[in-house]
């Protein structure tokens, strides 16, 4: 018998996802000391994950509740984790949720969040509109909007030389992007520079946004990691509620919670009117129920349990600011013992910046050399994940930069 053809024999390879891929090296080394800077997933100490005290409390609560089944939830995901997450995001005093037209559609996590609000703008608007996400940007940005299909460009974010953000650069980008387009802007900790725009900053965005009727989707997957504090991590969303705009805000939960694998999420929209939010929130109910039918419970159970509790809130935010303050410390770390090398370059970015990575300004040769001749593993954009390092590991990490910085 002849061996039967593929129908999808044409189908090409695709390439893999390169951080993923990156993470699976990483394990496969078998040597002792490697270090994984790659993937953005909080470490602790000892560089092991963390599961939060506050996150094993609330999970013991949810597991014990008699009442727990594992029914459906509904389309649109838990109603108090919705409305609870709403008022994490723009604040319990915002008069965008007194005056309800503030919702919440559960996600699954930020992707998921971006990926409803994404469809959801591709079916109502213009079907010209242009999506702007920032040069460099997390790398699914790109293929969640063309996914959605949209015609995606990009603005200035990072200024090489100056190592900081190009605000020049990006201001003049949206006063030339045709009106009404989507802009994707980073709520805190801009993935992967770690560079945030000042709140004087975040005004002339604002500015520029109000003058050319843009429309801002917020990416918040790192709310309160950046600074330790959930509410100068959304001041920028804040703002531009306060000033009136209509948004969107994909919040994630598993940076913040360490909550990575359940995928716990929400997209939260801010409309003009309550009535123009309910139409919205009932479309991504249809969006939702086609793509997903119903977002899973577990993860958002926990969280509710938590944002829904002053208790549990309050401790939530002590351990944020355990982990931020664990990654300052190796900003601060890795800074000095750069310095003590005397490593050529200027490395004050490293404590300048915020949040989960840092932007090394390392070359792509410079990273495939610390991946093959130290086993140091990291992004080939020299993105590095701070939350990598610890006590035992930075000051090989500094002596391997100050190798390789030397050998280019
Ligand atoms: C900027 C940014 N947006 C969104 C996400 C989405 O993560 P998740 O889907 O796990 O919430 C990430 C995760 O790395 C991110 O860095």
């Amino acid at each position: 018998m002849t061996k039967p053809v593929s129908i999808f024999r044409n189908v090409p390879l695709a390439p893999p996802d390169p951080i993923f891929h990156l993470t699976a090296n990483y394990k496969a080394d078998p040597f002792p000391d490697k270090i994984d800077l790659g993937i953005g997933a909080y470490r602790d100490e000892a560089g092991k994950p963390w599961i939060l005290p506050v996150v094993q409390k609330a999970e013991a609560l949810v597991v014990g509740d008699p009442q727990l089944d594992h029914e459906y939830l509904p389309i649109l995901g838990l109603k108090a984790f919705r409305d609870a997450s709403v008022r994490v995001i723009l604040g319990a005093d915002s008069p965008a949720v007194a005056e309800g037209r503030a919702v919440g559609a559960q996600s699954i996590s930020g992707t998921g969040a971006l990926r409803i609000g994404a469809e959801f703008l591709r079916r109502f608007r213009d079907a010209a509109t242009t999506v702007y996400i920032s040069n460099p940007t997390w790398g699914n940005h790109r293929a969640i909007f063309e996914d959605a299909g949209f015609a995606v460009q990009t603005y200035p974010y990072w200024d090489a030389a100056a190592r900081g953000l190009d605000i020049d650069g990006l201001l003049a980008a949206l006063r030339a992007a045709p009106q009404q387009s989507i802009i994707v802007l980073h709520a805190c900790a801009h993935n992967p520079t770690g560079v945030d725009p000042t709140a004087a900053q975040w005004r002339q965005i604002a500015e520029v946004c109000r003058e050319r009727a843009h429309f801002p989707f917020f990416d918040c997957a790192y709310q309160g990691f950046a600074s330790g504090s959930l509410d100068r991590d959304a001041a920028a969303v804040r703002a531009f509620v306060a000033d009136g705009f209509e948004l969107f805000v994909a919040q994630s939960y598993s940076k913040n919670f360490g909550l990575y694998g359940e995928r716990v999420g929400c997209l939260t929209v801010v409309a003009h009117e309550p009535a123009v939010a309910q139409h919205i929130e009932s479309q991504l109910a249809k969006i939702t129920r086609a793509m997903i039918s119903n977002p899973p419970s577990h993860g958002a159970r926990i969280v509710s349990r938590v944002i829904t509790d002053a208790g549990l809130m309050a401790q939530w935010q002590r351990e944020l600011e355990t982990m931020a303050g664990r990654i300052r410390a190796m900003r601060q770390a890795l800074f000095t013992h750069l310095q003590q090398l005397g490593t050529p370059g200027t490395w004050q970015h490293i404590v300048d910046q915020i949040g989960m990575f840092s932007y090394t300004g390392l070359s792509p040769a410079q990273c495939q050399t610390l991946i093959d001749q130290h086993h140091v593993y990291l992004s080939s954009n020299g993105r590095i994940s701070m939350a990598g390092l610890n006590e035992g590991n930075v000051e090989r990490f500094a002596r391997a930069v100050d190798q390789v910085v030397r050998q280019s």
